[in-house]
């Protein structure tokens, strides 16, 4: 988008955010102007990963357009984003023919495939260079989406190829995907659009984590979560999974007739109305809105390039947030494409080079468990040492008994290991055909390997529970939770120290992190005073952490963070819970009645209570200071990281200053990092990240000017 049009943008949201904040809030005149505001910013933070505004504010202004709505309901329009949640779907789904049928890509596994699809691209289109368009293979669900008049009209599953079903509803709750879009400013009137649904390695992890908290088997990678989720017949549970979507391919246009002539009326050769490339459509549909990969194209001519960009992307791979399992190559020219043609089964025009295969074979040797923060046990399977896509696989998570029932996962079996990026590995099968008849069935713990307590299994869970809440392994792991890094961000009081000192009866108890005695923790070998004293400022800091940090710490069974920010929300101070019985609670946006219950009976818990009321009186802030949701954030959505000796910050004020205005500090050179700040004597992570094109190297007066700008 031009700058002009951001700054009008900009401008425009400034103004609504004022009307909003004052008595009269925003008038029915301005609707248009605030959907558009909205879209705007939705586009910002969903596709480019670079909001504008904070949450809260976009909340604010959310909520405006919801209250004009419901007093004028004739205002209300289909591309509103407000109806992106849709009214549930029938009892199955409808299916639709798609516009042209969806194919498939061709496979190549190594250099030589793709040298073989260059020879017979040259030979069918008579050039010897061919201009390639290459990218990632988006490793997800794939749809298909109609646009009529600008319009998203509906939004289909892959199906059998010819026909998908009909998903429109849960479609709308992917928010890369825009409602509407200008396509006829482009001349384009009916588009149909190719893409994948994916859902990002970190959502999928929250989600899993989540299930096998509540006793579900999890799901085994985020591929079939995202195609599961596509399925679900509650628009409301999709757009809980956070599901995106990137966008591939136009198959299907019409032109809009005015395109079609000049200004005089005289009629134009398609030539000059017709699309020419496949890079030129990545482009429309980016600057459209939505999530093309515009940026991670790249268009090369000749296969050596090609051959060349896969392998560097495939060392990418890892840093991304989202699985990818290959590249697709397609030869850029529209017209080439038409003369090459396609099978079947492919077009011929394109191919998927596959990169290697992240699943191995392994001996299971024995089987240990893990005592979770609320009780939970979770079985994990020690397997022979195995490298799988780079990494070496030693412990597999077998998530629970009936996990292992279902697969007949046996000791000294030889099993199928699968990994999925950052994804826990897991067990696809044993196979079975190599068993000799010495594998041993696994037996499942009658009592808690941590306390001894005998084990309890709820009937509709797959989890069996330790319900000593003085459990050592439970307790240690709500300690772990509340220093980690999501949730109070204690940074200094690792595992290992909270290990430390717990044995030592120096921290059994959540108030006892707000208690520790400085001198005694100096006196033990390892540590020094510089240590102990960022030790202490790195705890003391956490006292004025915001209040859904807070809630979330607590480790309250089913409030994850996006939980915690709505309770948070409703809130003046976390003691005002104790006010609101399960049915105010489920009068709360997306509170259920699980969620209710749980938060309802750890605030009738006089122990909890004590807790927090014990930690406010250590200065633990449990008010909620809502300037905390609309900071400066200039830096929202920023990533930075610090290397060599600066002269003028110490390094933690300097990461304080970063979160502070909104932005993030991460710990190693990938292309998630936007902003590398370099001191003196600086080393390999400078070197690393000049090889990233998209990471800025900044110096310290640099880093101090951006901060200060505001
Ligand atoms: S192009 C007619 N581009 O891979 C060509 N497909 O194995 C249409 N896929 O069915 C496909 N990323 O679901 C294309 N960048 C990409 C892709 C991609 C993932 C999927 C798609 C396709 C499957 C073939």
């Amino acid at each position: 988008m031009e700058n002009e049009k951001i700054k009008n943008l900009q401008s425009k949201t400034k103004q609504l955010l004022q009307e909003a904040q004052s008595g009269s809030g925003i008038l029915p005149k301005e609707i248009e102007t605030l959907r558009s505001v909205l879209q705007f910013h939705e586009n910002r933070y969903y596709v480019l990963d670079n909001p504008l505004i904070s949450d809260y504010e976009y909340d604010m202004l959310y909520k405006q357009l919801e209250k004009l709505e419901k007093e004028n309901p004739d205002l209300i329009v289909a591309d509103s984003p407000t109806q992106r949640v849709g009214k549930g779907l029938t009892a199955s789904f409808p299916t639709v023919p798609h516009l042209v049928p969806m194919l498939s890509l061709d496979n190549s596994y190594d250099s030589d495939d793709l040298i073989d699809f260059d020879r017979k691209a040259r030979e069918l289109t008579g050039l010897e260079v061919i201009e390639y368009c290459v990218e990632p293979k988006f490793d997800g669900a794939s749809i298909s989406l109609v646009y009529e008049n600008n319009q998203l009209g509906r939004g289909a599953t892959r199906g059998d190829g010819v026909r998908g079903d009909d998903i429109t509803p849960n479609i709308k709750q992917i928010r890369t995907i825009p409602l509407s879009a200008n396509f006829l400013d482009y001349g384009l009137q009916t588009v149909e659009i190719r893409g994948e649904v994916l859902i990002n390695k970190n959502n999928f992890k929250k989600f899993n984590d989540a299930l096998i908290e509540q006793g579900i088997s999890p799901l085994a990678n985020p591929r079939n979560a995202a195609s599961g989720s596509l399925r679900i017949k509650d628009p409301l549970e999709v757009s809980r999974r956070k599901l995106e979507a990137f966008v591939y391919h136009i198959s299907y246009y019409t032109v809009d007739d005015s395109k079609k002539k000049d200004k005089s009326g005289n009629q134009l050769s398609s030539t000059n109305y017709q699309l020419s490339s496949h890079s030129q459509s990545l482009e429309i549909l980016w600057n459209l809105g939505f999530r093309s990969p515009q940026k991670e194209k790249r268009v090369l001519k000749g296969i050596q390039a090609v051959i060349e960009y896969c392998n560097e992307f495939e060392v990418e791979r890892e840093n991304l947030p989202y699985e990818i399992d290959g590249m697709v190559i397609k030869v850029n020219d529209f017209e080439l494409q038409d003369k090459m043609g396609m099978t079947t089964h492919h077009p011929r025009w394109a191919i998927a080079y596959k990169f290697k295969a992240r699943q191995a074979t392994s001996k299971l040797l024995r089987v240990e468990y893990q005592v979770g923060r609320t009780g939970n046990i979770g079985p994990v399977a020690k397997i022979e040492p195995v490298p799988i896509g780079g990494v070496t696989v030693g412990s597999v998570s077998l998530f629970n008994e009936d996990n292992i029932r279902e697969k007949d996962i046996r000791i000294g079996d030889t099993v199928l290991v699968e990994r999925a990026g950052d994804v826990i590995p897991y067990i696809v099968k044993p196979l079975t055909e190599l068993r000799t008849g010495t594998e041993q069935a696994i037996r499942f713990p009658t009592n808690c390997p941590s306390c001894g307590d005998e084990l309890y299994r709820v009937a509709e869970e797959a989890a069996w529970r330790c319900t000593n809440i003085n459990c050592p392994a439970q307790i240690l792991e709500r300690l772990y939770h509340f220093t980690s890094k999501d949730a109070m961000d204690i940074r200094g009081l690792g595992e290992a120290n909270i290990k430390k000192f717990y044995n030592l009866g120096w921290l059994q108890s959540i108030p006892q992190i707000y208690q520790l005695d400085y001198e005694a923790i100096g006196a033990l070998e390892g540590f020094g005073k510089k240590s102990v004293d960022n030790l202490k400022a790195a705890i003391e800091a956490t006292k004025k952490q915001p209040l859904h940090r807070l809630i979330f710490a607590l480790g309250i069974r089913f409030v994850g963070e996006t939980m915690a920010k709505t309770l948070a929300h409703a809130i003046n101070n976390i003691l005002d819970l104790q006010n609101f019985d399960e049915e105010a609670l489920q009068n709360l946006e997306d509170v259920g009645p699980k969620v209710a219950s749980s938060v309802y009976s750890f605030f009738q818990n006089d122990d909890n209570i004590k807790m927090l009321k014990k930690l406010q009186s250590l200065g633990v802030q449990l008010q909620n200071d809502k300037k905390q949701f609309v900071p400066g954030g200039s830096l929202k959505g920023q990533t930075f990281l610090f290397t060599g000796t600066m002269n003028q910050l110490k390094r933690s004020e300097a990461e304080a200053m970063v979160e502070a205005q909104g932005g993030q500090i991460v710990s190693g050179v990938s292309s998630k990092l936007a902003y590398l700040v370099v001191g003196d004597d600086a080393g390999s992570k400078l070197e690393k990240a000049k090889k990233i094109n998209s990471i800025k190297i900044i110096s310290e007066d640099q880093f101090l000017k951006m901060i200060h700008k505001d």
